[in-house]
C-alpha cells in the first residue's frame, strides 16, 4: 500500500481545464461530483487538482481529509489568502479515507472551516473577485484538471471561481428549487461577465449535471417533467446520463468515500463515470 507522500507535479506546459461545479442554491450535488469525477479522471490518467471552497469542507473530506483544521501541519487554502504558504506549497495528495492509501494522480488544496471569513479577508485585496485567478497561475501548465468545488451561496469565493473557470458546470436537481438556481446562476455569471469578460471569463454555462433524478415516472410525475424542462431549455448543454436517486451515494458520504470507490458498481458510479467521458474528461 502507498502510502508515501509524492511530489507536486512540475511544469510540463499541458493545457489545463478549470472546471467550477456551482449551482444557484445548496445541496445540489457538486461535491459529490467533484469526488467522484476527481477520482474518476486520476483513474484515467489525468493530473488532477481539487480546490474545495467551502467551510463545510465536504469535498476534502470525500479524497481522504476529515478535518483539516485539527492538524496544524496541513496547509488550507485559508493560510493561502492569510500568506502564510502559496497555493503550489498548499497542495496535498488525495487519498483513501479509510486506507490511507493515496490515489495517484489526484491533488488537493484542503478547505478550513474558517472559509466562511473568505469575503473579509479578501475585502481589503486589490482586485479581490480576481484572486484566485492569479492564485491559479501557479497550477497552470501542470495539471490537466482543475476543479473548484463552490459553496451554496454567492459569496465572494463563489464569485472568484466562476470567474477563475475556462468551463463552468451548473449542478442541479430534478426539483424546482435547484432547477430555478440555474437561473440564478446564470444571471451572477452575466453580471460578473460585464466586469470580467475582457479577461477571458466565461459568458454562461458550459455543461449543466443534474443529479438525484427520479428512477422512474411513478416516482415522480412532477420531477420527471422539471427533468424535461431543464433539458428542453438547455439542450446539449445538459450532460447525459442524469444521475438517479441511489442510496449508495449518502452511504459513500458517511463512509467519506466518493461514490466511484465506494460502490463502483453502483449506478450512481456509472453515471458519474459516463458524466466525465461525456465532459470529454477521458474516453
Ligand atoms: N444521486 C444521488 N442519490 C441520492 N442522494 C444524493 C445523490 N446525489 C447527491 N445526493 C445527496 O445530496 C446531498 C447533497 O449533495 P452534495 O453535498 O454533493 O451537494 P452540494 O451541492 O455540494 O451541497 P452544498 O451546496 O451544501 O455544498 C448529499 O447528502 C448527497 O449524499
Ligand atoms: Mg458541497
Amino acid at each position: 500500500m502507498n502510502t508515501e507522500t509524492p511530489t507536486p507535479p512540475p511544469a510540463t506546459g499541458r493545457q489545463t481545464r478549470i472546471l467550477t461545479l456551482a449551482s444557484g442554491s445548496a445541496g445540489s450535488g457538486k461535491s459529490t461530483l467533484a469526488g467522484a469525477l476527481a477520482e474518476q479522471a486520476a483513474v484515467h490518467g489525468l493530473t488532477v487538482c481539487v480546490i474545495g471552497l467551502d467551510r463545510q469542507r465536504d469535498v476534502s473530506r470525500l479524497l481522504g481529509y476529515d478535518d483539516p483544521d485539527a492538524d496544524e501541519n496541513l496547509p488550507t487554502l485559508m493560510d493561502v489568502v492569510d500568506g502564510l504558504c502559496t497555493l503550489d506549497e498548499a497542495l496535498v495528495p488525495g487519498r483513501h479515507s479509510k486506507t490511507g492509501e493515496i490515489l495517484p494522480g489526484l491533488w488537493l488544496v484542503l478547505e478550513s472551516d474558517k472559509l466562511d471569513a473568505l469575503t473579509l479577508k479578501l475585502a481589503g485585496v486589490t482586485a479581490r473577485e480576481l484572486w484566485l485567478t492569479q492564485q491559479l497561475k501557479q497550477l497552470e501548465g501542470r495539471f490537466d484538471l482543475i476543479l473548484l468545488d463552490c459553496p451554496g451561496n454567492m459569496d465572494l469565493g463563489t464569485q472568484n471561481a466562476l470567474i477563475a473557470g475556462t468551463e463552468i458546470v451548473g449542478c442541479t436537481k430534478s426539483q424546482e428549487k435547484e432547477a430555478r438556481g440555474l437561473t440564478a446562476l446564470e444571471d451572477k455569471i452575466a453580471h460578473l461577465h460585464q466586469s470580467y469578460g475582457f479577461l477571458g471569463m466565461r459568458d454562461g454555462l458550459d455543461w449543466i449535471v443534474i443529479g438525484e433524478g427520479v428512477t422512474n415516472i411513478s416516482q415522480g410525475k412532477l420531477y420527471f417533467e422539471i427533468e424535461q424542462q431543464v433539458r428542453e431549455a438547455y439542450g446539449d448543454l445538459v450532460v447525459a446520463p442524469t444521475v438517479r436517486d441511489d442510496v449508495k451515494v449518502p452511504e459513500a458520504y458517511s463512509a467519506s468515500l466518493p461514490i466511484t470507490l465506494y460502490n463502483p458498481k453502483s449506478d450512481a458510479a456509472a453515471a458519474y463515470v459516463a458524466i466525465g467521458k461525456a465532459m470529454k474528461l477521458y474516453s
